[in-house]
């Protein structure tokens, strides 16, 4: 273990520093934890032995119970990946399954040789730094704050610079660059509030320290806050389960490498099948088939392209998973739709919520019951909450009967319809009960609470808590207040299982929902992709999902849930989905036009326009609200007109971006900060990078007919006149009517092609074009991924890199792929040149709308192939 023992530094002593005082007393130099014992050398580490520092008693008790012996277990696991656990000694706290249903770990063999950190710790009281070799900063440095681990309780913190620049800790609606202030993770069906813990739970942040960038990420499933006050240090304060660290350190220092070696851990992004990159339609409050037939229509009568059609709850019996309101959707015209969309190369996907009416005629239920599927009451009994179709119960995706439970409902559905996805959402999980509505709840229809007044309600909720409290506060062989732990964490909703399960229900196995809630809907993504993929072996699933965990990303897709119809979600759907890419989500977006709320011309126009390019595109509105449909306006009309066929000419670009997601882990949209993280000018986080060679820089104001842009270094052309070269590292305040969307090609790319068709099919059948936009130096790079663009295992596949440089275009790679596909067209710009030759022939080349342009070159692309210019 020489790599090991020679990065093991003795610190002497340190006390806890004033300024580190928290607003309880744990500042004590007595507090704490010291080292116990002899530190173990392992194959992969260090383990620490800690007792709790007992010789003062303050400090101890604050919230819990302390945990006086713990054990640090430090595992130098790869040059760019270090885990630091801190656990309690007996192995009773809860901790993330090492299964799918959780994040499975890494075996690792033996400590990683030269990592690009260093791991220090200090004696008593224990603190550790997680340090990078390359210019000593301290990443994580806990030694002047208090660790804290109770059963309910467990606070730690690192220093860090005053004007740290922190990106991530969400799922959260703010700005993207995070300043003081608290994130809650504690999953919640709550319509998007600013600052408030929401659908998912990812305890992860990438910062960028002079320029250069690390991730940390707590695995852990249980509610805390975590506190980034401005002060100079950033605290956890957890209410379960233990502290489990893990540091990313790339060689490269970029945020990209930091994302990359975050998601060798928690999983790659999957792969989408082509069609899922096509416009998606959906609404809730669709009235009946022929509404929704209506908005078919009216897409293709605007020539607006229109991919995939969604239902919502709409379609259900009483609002049933898997069955058909009879007379406004009735199952036999539902069927028919979905032949009807796949005739014409359209889709067709439909929700499923996780909770399951408790009607006794309800078959679906019964069948759950003969399996004993369902979440349970402390007592034993069947846990009953409220969603749409009134009272439900709720499948434990923990328990070893749900597969066959969930497989048959799903797969008997899923073939019915034929339908190509599944969005799965209230899986946080929403329940409009605060806890359990009362035991054996069944066949009525009990009014949603935001319908009643708010005295009605009021009395609800209190015969709620009554019986909540009746059942008591902890579960059996478990002595902890599960209901009211005593360090609240500020939950947005109140008590812990307010609008959701009480936290004193039971999962398989006995674990209180306490401990697993935030795991609960990246669990049933997990099972459902793997019932969806039982029936459908070949293909890619298409799941979207409300709720996510570190790792949901591996399965499934997410929308950021119930935005409005406000401009300042226009904006801030942009930092939502540059987080979720940072999450290891990159198939993401937000409703566009807005859910709540009416929405207004120029904003879904505005709307309509960016949302073209989300990696997930989709209008969504909610019930009872105005349509919004595109082609209801003329200017949202001819936008999404514009701004569509350009997403369809780049859907290779787009497809070759989430290939490299899925194997790498970078975002398909980028922050200018995360490719450009040493440019201290580029602040806004409403531009937008397509990969690294597309800029779109939105109107995310009112009325505003001119954008604010931030050019980093580097050339970049206008992708409507190629003729405008701004020059980069450069504000330019750009023009933007009303349906216009400011797009800028970065010198130096080849964006590989397609001509734009009304469905994906058709503009795939078309022939690849290039276009290739030359640097300072007259060069530039892309890349080409090709493969049949939905089977889930591919026979040979092509991977092209193309390079421009002495005028010379160069096809170099892999190409597996058989199938007739051939460049037609190769556009140049940023130089003149007056010929071509090809394999010794001639091409024609002519000037037109500011490139030069071969047409017709007709290269098959099964082969490496160059092309001189001169
Ligand atoms: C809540 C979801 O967030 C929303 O998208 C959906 O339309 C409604 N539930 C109704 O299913």
């Amino acid at each position: 273990m020489k790599g090991v023992s020679s990065i093991l530094v003795a610190v002497a002593m340190l006390a806890f520093s004033a300024h580190a005082e928290p607003n309880y007393d744990v500042s004590n130099s007595a507090a704490g934890y010291k080292i116990n014992g002899g530190v173990k050398h392992t194959k992969t580490g260090l383990e620490i032995p800690l007792a709790f520092n007992s010789r003062k008693s303050s400090g101890k008790n604050l919230f819990g119970n302390t945990v006086d012996d713990l054990v640090v277990t430090v595992d130098y696991e790869t040059a760019d990946r270090l885990h630091v656990k801190i656990a309690d000694k007996d192995r009773k706290q809860y901790t993330v399954p090492d299964s799918e249903l959780g994040l499975v770990r890494p075996n690792i063999k033996h400590a990683a040789h030269n990592p690009n950190y260093e791991f220090k710790y200090t004696n008593r009281p224990f603190g550790f730094q997680v340090i990078r070799k390359s210019d000593k900063a301290k990443l994580f440095d806990t030694t002047d704050f208090p660790l804290v681990f109770e059963d309910q309780y467990l606070e730690v913190s690192t220093a860090l610079p005053e004007d740290a620049s922190i990106y991530g800790l969400g799922e959260t609606v703010a700005p993207f660059l995070r300043h003081r202030n608290v994130t809650t993770l504690w999953a919640r069906d709550a319509a998007t509030p600013f600052y408030e813990n929401q659908y998912g739970s990812h305890p992860y942040y990438t910062e960028i320290r002079n320029g250069k960038a690390h991730g940390t990420f707590l695995l852990n499933s249980h509610g805390m806050d975590i506190f980034l006050t401005g002060d100079g240090r950033l605290t956890y304060k957890v209410i379960g389960g233990v502290l489990d660290f893990y540091f990313f350190v790339p060689k490269d220092n970029t945020p990209n490498g930091v994302l990359s070696s975050y998601t060798d851990l928690i999983g790659k992004p999957f792969m989408p099948a082509l069609w899922m990159l096509g416009w998606h339609q959906c609404r809730w409050g669709y009235k009946n088939l022929d509404h929704v037939q209506r908005v078919i229509d009216g897409y293709k009568d605007a020539d607006i392209p229109l991919e995939t059609v969604w239902i919502d709850i709409d379609y259900m019996d009483r609002l049933k998973d898997f069955t058909f309101d009879p007379v406004n959707f009735p199952k036999d015209r539902m069927v028919a739709l979905g032949k009807q969309l796949h005739r014409n190369k359209q889709r067709f996907v439909t929700m499923v919520d996780p909770a399951i009416s408790t009607n006794t005629n309800y078959s679906t239920y019964t069948r759950g019951q003969e399996l004993d599927i369902f979440l349970k009451n402390s007592d034993g009994s069947e846990f009953v909450g409220q969603v749409w179709p009134g009272y439900t119960a709720f499948p434990d995706w923990w328990h070893p009967n749900v597969t066959e439970f969930w497989g048959k409902e799903m797969s008997d559905f899923i073939n019915l319809l034929d339908l190509d996805g599944v969005w799965i959402d209230m899986n946080e999980p929403s329940s409009f009960c605060t806890g359990s509505c009362g035991d054996g709840k069944r066949d009525e229809n009990p009014a949603v609470p935001w319908a009643l007044s708010d005295e009605e309600a009021a009395t609800l909720r209190k015969g709620w808590l009554k019986e909540l409290d009746a059942r008591g506060t902890s579960v059996p062989g478990d002595k902890r207040n599960l209901l009211y732990p005593k360090y609240s964490i500020n939950n947005g909703a109140g008590y812990l299982s307010e609008k959701t399960a009480p936290t004193t229900a039971l999962h398989h196995g006995g674990v209180p929902h306490y401990d697993i809630h935030n795991l609960y809907g990246h669990a049933e993504g997990y099972v459902s992709r793997e019932v969806m993929l039982k029936n459908r072996p070949d293909e890619r699933v298409f799941l979207l999902t409300r709720s996510s965990f570190a790792g949901s990303g591996r399965n499934m897709g997410h929308w950021t849930g119930d935005n409005h119809s406000l401009w300042s979600y226009l904006k801030n759907s942009i930092t939502e989905i540059f987080n979720l890419n940072m999450f290891g989500i990159s198939y993401v977006g937000a409703d566009v036009c807005g859910f709540n709320g009416n929405t207004t011309e120029t904003l879904c126009t505005r709307w309509s326009e960016l949302g073209a390019f989300y990696p997930f595109a989709r209008n969504h509105n909610a019930a009872n609200q105005t349509d919004q449909e595109p082609y209801l306006w003329k200017s949202t009309t001819e936008a999404s007109r514009i701004a569509l066929a350009i997403r369809y000419s780049l859907l290779p670009y787009y497809y070759t971006l989430f290939e490299e997601s899925h194997r790498v882990g970078t975002g398909v949209w980028r922050p200018l900060v995360f490719e450009y993280p040493e440019d201290k000018y580029l602040t806004n986080d409403y531009q937008v990078l397509v990969g690294k060679d597309l800029l779109i820089s939105p109107v995310v104001t009112e009325n505003a007919t001119k954008v604010d842009a931030q050019f980093p270094k580097g050339l970049w052309y206008d992708w409507y006149d190629y003729e405008s070269v701004i020059h980069g590292e450069t504000e330019k305040t750009l023009d933007a009517p009303l349906t216009h969307i400011p797009l800028h090609i970065r010198g130096g790319a080849i964006l590989p092609l397609k001509t734009p068709k009304y469905s994906v099919q058709e503009t795939y059948e078309t022939p690849y074009s290039l276009l290739i936009a030359l640097d300072e130096n007259s060069q530039a790079e892309g890349r080409l991924y090709i493969d049949d663009g939905h089977s889930l295992k591919q026979e040979a596949t092509s991977d092209i890199s193309f390079s421009f440089k002495d005028g010379k275009l160069q096809a170099k790679g892999t190409f597996g792929y058989k199938a007739a596909e051939k460049l037609e067209i190769i556009k140049v710009i940023g130089k003149e040149f007056s010929k071509a030759t090809y394999n010794g022939h001639k091409l024609d080349v002519s000037k037109k709308d500011g490139a030069l342009v071969l047409s017709d070159v007709g290269i098959e692309l099964t082969g490496a192939f160059n092309i001189q210019f001169a």
